[in-house]
């Protein structure tokens, strides 16, 4: 280990030469040119503060998704990190359950909407077509308007189901369902 240079370390509180300092303090004296670089300490502290509020913020989901199962609702579920998603792009997350598939899109002006993959015409996968705007279906060339999830164009009537999400803590969260029959 280098040892600090003894002439570069800030006086001891008590006033006496380094040498005749306790260990502790010799091996970690203060350089105040120095003082700017993040200490082991305030690393460790700063690693637990972190690991604190991601438990709290595991707790909190379970204690909710409990309540919610008692009344009936969909669960609360992380989908991503808040920066995972630039504007423009989507992605695809499991929610209610395994077998429902959605879309994440952030759109051109960084808002976020999350909608069912499943066509309300006859259930083929939707595509998210985030510069334009728009859904668009596949199979019989259905379009749904990006931004509400309406049906513009094509065989389907009803709406694509919206996926209610939250921002917490740099987190996505997918929270409940909106079906809409209009
Ligand atoms: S299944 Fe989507 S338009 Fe027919």
């Amino acid at each position: 280990m280098n040892r600090p240079d003894p002439e570069r370390a800030t006086t001891p509180p008590d006033g006496r030469p380094l040498s005749e300092q306790p260990r502790w303090r010799r091996d970690f004296p203060i350089h105040l040119p120095e003082d700017e670089y993040v200490s082991r300490r305030d690393l460790v502290r700063f690693a637990v503060l972190v690991s604190g509020a991601f438990a709290v913020g595991q707790v909190w989901i379970l204690a909710q998704n409990a309540v919610r199962r008692m009344a009936g609702r969909p669960p609360i579920r992380e989908i991503a990190g808040a920066g995972a998603l630039p504007p423009g792009k989507s992605l695809v997350f499991r929610y209610p359950g395994p077998q429902d598939i959605c879309f994440l899109a952030r759109q051109s002006d960084g808002r976020l909407v999350a909608f069912s993959q499943v066509c309300t015409h006859l259930s083929c996968a939707v595509i998210p077509d985030v510069p334009t705007g728009k859904i668009l279906c596949p199979c019989h060339d259905g379009v749904f308007e990006m931004r509400t999830g309406r049906p513009l164009a094509g065989p389907p009537q009803r709406p694509l189901p919206r996926v209610q999400i939250e921002q917490r803590g740099g987190r996505i969260y997918a929270t409940g369902m909106e079906v809409s029959t209009v």
